[in-house]
């Protein structure tokens, strides 16, 4: 066991995890050379399209005579779950820093997390290749931060290879093996999967014991039993071992059917009831809401079983059914952030191939009622009737952003901007801030990501948690188009603001919706009055066009019935918008 090494990167995201995971593969040799690419324990294909890490993901590598077990993690703040999950699994942690970003905000609390969690830290400077790099700041930062001598902190270039091998005795070196258990098999699933031969698999971390195939299996918290069918390690494909022993990362594969008896952070053992359950995770918890409507209602059955097996390696998706009149049935689901939005959805279109409805993500509002009564909704569609509403109170989030400190003003005109209350600041070495603010979880979950980096020049990076419920004047707004209520789109915003993001969306919607026959009106609604409109014209179809020379009472004839059919068109007056708009106006 004094030969074992388990570990994880953590940084913010972007600063190289991915790519100092394969210079290690490839020193180790834990991936042949020909079957090497770039970032290659990003397996799922969105992230390697877009170069991001959205899934933690264990590999076993062999360095000296020592094990090593390295989960890499992601950056984006969404997926902190994912972080938190691989820290309970290990024993020591990389805190990767950007040398051209300095410490950022996920670098900060995921290292509070780490030391949270007593893992032994070591300080590593990337991209110290880059002309940009300044390396002697980040230093001055980093020992502010955890309080190492300079000396101890490690300056490499996961891209051309710089100091890797020194990355990895210092892992040997710094970081502790794991403790030896009594003997009782116990393992921690910090993940798990479906595989249609194998059933579940759960990833674990044997804290206890060891693990062989057909032993007998209990899930202590879920009461599942079942039989170990395989069990091995990550390389990192699944590769069969004849034992897991304590200490180790593997997976087992389960051979069980239901995923909700397979939960991530339960503890399994062989059947002994006396054992008792390692401490779990924190259950993650939803804080944007949105429904998903197949657009053929047929698939309601497939979407159902994409979200069930999907939920089983991303714990953190919630979902219920919800039925509207319009969209047919459907699921509310819940997320932990707008990215983690835009990913399960685009991988419900890959994936399982479904063609779906999106509405406008919101946040979960507090509705106190003139009877006494408190009720949650997370839809603006089920906002009961604001004639029996006392108040509404949203969600607020206590946000950290780091940024170099010239860019102290322009941050601060923008936070004003997001309704956000002013905290304090802080400094992290001598030129960049630490801001903190407490803010709407509406504003953020709008386009502050975007608008915080361009006001920053990318530099600001920012991490957010819950802080409770703040009361404010809410209003709800709804978007009619052809005068029909697309509820969809409706949503609740501060009433000062109703104008400005009425007008965005009906301006938003001219341009993406694809002409009608007829003409057509996209209007913006605060309890019943118009605040905005835009006019679509209608799309004229060349119905004369094969007609030769100077046919007048012809042409005259053809352009009247294409006017009748028009008509008809708008009396029926049915707009279908394509799943290509919901998208659209997902997307700022
Ligand atoms: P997430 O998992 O999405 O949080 O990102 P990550 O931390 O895994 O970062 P990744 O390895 O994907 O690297 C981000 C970008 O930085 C890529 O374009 C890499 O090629 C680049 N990069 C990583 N390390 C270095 C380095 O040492 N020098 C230079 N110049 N670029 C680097």
């Amino acid at each position: 066991m004094d030969k074992i090494r388990n570990f994880v990167i953590i940084a913010h995201i972007d600063a190289g995890k991915s790519t100092l995971a394969d210079r290690m593969l490839e020193i180790t040799k834990t991936v042949e050379k020909r079957k090497m690419k770039e970032q290659y324990l990003d397996i799922h294909p969105l992230e390697r399209e877009r170069g991001i890490t959205i899934k933690l993901q264990p590999v076993r590598m062999e360095y000296k005579e020592y094990i090593f077990n390295l989960i890499d993690t992601p950056g984006h703040v969404d997926f902190s779950y994912e972080v938190s999950r691989s820290l309970a699994a290990v024993e020591g942690a990389i805190l990767l820093v950007d040398a051209t970003k300095g410490v950022q905000a996920q670098t900060l609390s995921n290292l509070h997390a780490a030391m949270e969690q007593n893992l032994d830290i070591i300080p590593v400077i990337n991209k110290i290749d880059l002309p940009n790099a300044r390396i002697e700041e980040v230093e001055n930062q980093i020992v502010d931060l955890i309080g190492v001598d300079k000396s101890e902190i490690l300056k490499i270039s996961a891209k051309n290879g710089e100091n890797i091998e020194q990355v990895l005795d210092t892992v040997i070196e710094k970081i502790s093996p794991p403790e030896k258990g009594s003997g009782k098999f116990k393992a921690l699933v910090f993940d798990s999967m479906y595989d249609t031969y194998k059933g579940v698999v759960v990833f674990v971390r044997v804290f206890d014991g060891s693990v062989e195939p057909n032993d007998r299996l209990t899930f202590i918290t879920s009461k599942a039993k079942t039989e170990a069918k395989e069990v091995g390690h990550f390389k990192p494909e699944l590769t069969r071992t004849s034992k897991l022993s304590d200490g180790e990362i593997g997976f087992i594969a389960t051979g069980l059917k239901d995923v909700g008896m397979a939960r991530v952070g339960d503890t399994i053992a062989h059947i002994d009831l006396s054992i008792r359950p390692l401490p779990g995770y924190k259950e993650p918890k939803p804080v944007v809401f949105a429904s998903f409507f197949p657009r053929n209602a047929d698939d309601f059955e497939l979407l159902k079983d994409a979200l069930n097996k999907m939920n089983l390696s991303d714990a953190a998706l919630t979902f219920e059914p919800q039925s509207t009149e319009g969209l047919g049935r459907g699921f509310r689901c819940g997320f932990l952030g707008m990215l983690h939005v835009e990913i399960v959805s685009e991988k419900l279109r890959r994936d399982f191939n479904l063609d779906l409805i999106i509405s406008t993500p919101s946040v979960e509002y507090k509705i106190n009622m003139k009877d006494g009564e408190t009720i949650y909704i997370r839809s603006a569609g089920s906002l009961p009737d604001p004639n029996l509403i006392e108040n509404i109170e949203e969600p607020v989030v206590a946000t950290e952003i780091i940024a170099p400190n010239e860019y102290l003003g322009a941050l601060m005109s923008l936070m004003a901007e997001t309704r956000s209350i002013y905290q304090s600041t802080e400094y992290v070495g001598k030129e960049t801030i630490l801001l903190k603010y407490i803010m709407p979880l509406a504003e953020m979950v709008e386009d502050f990501y975007d608008r915080l980096k361009s006001v920053s020049s990318g530099y600001a990076s920012f991490n957010y948690e819950p802080y409770g419920y703040n009361k404010d004047d809410l209003v709800k707004l709804d978007i009619l188009i052809a005068g029909d209520l697309v509820e969809p789109f409706s949503k609740i915003v501060h009433r000062t603001l109703a104008y400005k993001e009425g007008k965005r969306m009906v301006d938003k919607l001219k341009e993406v919706t694809p002409a009608q026959q007829f003409a057509v009106a996209i209007q913006a609604a605060v309890g019943g009055k118009i605040i905005a409109r835009q006019d679509m014209k209608a799309r004229r179809k060349d119905v004369t066009g094969y007609l030769y020379g100077g046919d007048v009472t012809r042409k005259k004839k053809l352009l009247e019935k294409q006017k009748k059919g028009k008509a008809k068109l708008k009396e029926r007056g049915r707009v279908n918008l394509p799943q290509k708009v919901f998208l659209e106006m997902l997307r700022r």
